[in-house]
């Protein structure tokens, strides 16, 4: 097999999101890693729980070990999130009384902790979604457009999006400034998207591009995407898709063991040589390709019972029959 990485050099760079003891040559992992990939993005040790649990104590060991990791083995970081509704701690939201803390105060630990990231990682981590799943997953008739139960919107309305991507322009002038979605090739929250990031950059607010996170599946259509990166293309951003996977939810046979069976192999390859073929045809506006994970012994779908198996790495981190299809597509 030719490594990801090389299959599409003359496109984008292709990235898995790991964790810290995933950045250590002496894995399966860390090798996987250096082989196949050029980015790499943490799957949770840059969030904000993560990095900041108590108020002003800051967590660095597990980020730091995976920006050094990549320095040494000249992959990019996807710094991966500032600006989120989950895994953040309360203290960002509430008072010791459980009360909603005022806007200035918000405000100000919002810009505290951006700033303090940002500039810890300036020059190693290219680009931040900035703000990661803003938008309502209801109402498709669009009138419920924001996630209204997020504290962020509770406290702010959607002007604290407004915010993040000034606190982070201004903490990192040179940050790719990103805003980062699910469900965002379904026309009903695409247009909610669209609308944010056209008002955004008519206000001026510094956001260079859109992550659609790419939690797929072997049904997804073809015409959605492409329909999705024809409209992001017309605002004049990039385009990165940022947590892509393609889970094919088999559950355990009678013996409890894990099948993969010859027909779901079959339609996985087909989706994830559809989806490449298309990802190869934007590569004008695509500017980033990353996996949820790196193969498929780990995916955040994973449950007791039921594996994923989502990505073109197999268990043992080996090419497996996705993979080869969508090679074909570059030779
Ligand atoms: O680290 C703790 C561990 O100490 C504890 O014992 C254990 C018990 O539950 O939990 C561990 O934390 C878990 C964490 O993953 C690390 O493994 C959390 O429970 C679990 O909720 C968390 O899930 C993560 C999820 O975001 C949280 O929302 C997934 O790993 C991560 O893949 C997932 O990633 C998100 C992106 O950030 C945003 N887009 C969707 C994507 C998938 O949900």
């Amino acid at each position: 097999a030719i490594p990801l990485k090389e299959l599409f050099k003359d496109y984008f760079p292709i990235g898995a999101a790991i964790t810290p003891q995933h950045a250590d040559l002496a894995t399966i992992h860390g090798e996987a890693l250096v082989k196949h990939f050029n980015s790499v993005t943490a799957e949770n040790v840059m969030k904000p729980e993560s990095l900041q649990r108590n108020k002003g104590v800051y967590t660095w060991e597990g980020a730091d070990r995976i920006v050094q990791f990549a320095k040494n083995n000249n992959l990019q970081v996807r710094g991966h999130t500032l600006t989120w509704h989950s895994q953040s701690p309360d203290w960002m939201f509430y008072d010791e009384n459980g009360e909603l803390l005022s806007r200035e105060v918000a405000s100000a630990q919002l810009e505290e902790h951006i700033t303090t990231v940002m500039s810890r990682y300036k020059g190693d981590v290219y680009a931040w979604d900035v703000v990661n799943e803003a938008m309502s997953d209801w109402d498709p008739n669009g009138e419920i457009i924001y996630r209204e139960d997020s504290p962020w919107y509770k406290i702010f309305g959607p002007s604290y999006i407004d915010s993040a991507f000034v606190f982070a322009h201004r903490a990192d002038p040179e940050a790719k400034l990103f805003y980062n979605d699910y469900n965002s090739i379904f026309s009903w929250k695409r247009n909610k998207i669209y609308d944010l990031v056209k008002r955004l950059k008519d206000n001026n607010i510094p956001i260079d591009g859109v992550g659609l996170q790419g939690h797929w599946m072997i049904e997804t259509s073809e015409q959605d995407i492409r329909t999705t990166l024809d409209l992001f293309r017309g605002l004049g951003v990039e385009i990165q898709i940022t947590e892509l996977d393609l889970p094919v939810y088999l559950s355990s046979n009678e013996e409890g063991s894990m099948v993969y069976t010859e027909t779901f192999s079959q339609r996985q390859k087909q989706t994830y040589s559809m989806i490449f073929q298309v990802l190869l045809d934007y590569k004008d506006v695509i500017t980033g390709v990353t996996f949820w994970g790196i193969g498929d012994d780990a995916s955040w779908l994973d449950q007791p019972g039921r594996k994923a198996f989502p990505f073109l790495l197999d268990e043992n981190l080996q090419p497996k029959p996705a993979y080869f299809e969508v090679q074909k597509l570059l030779n």
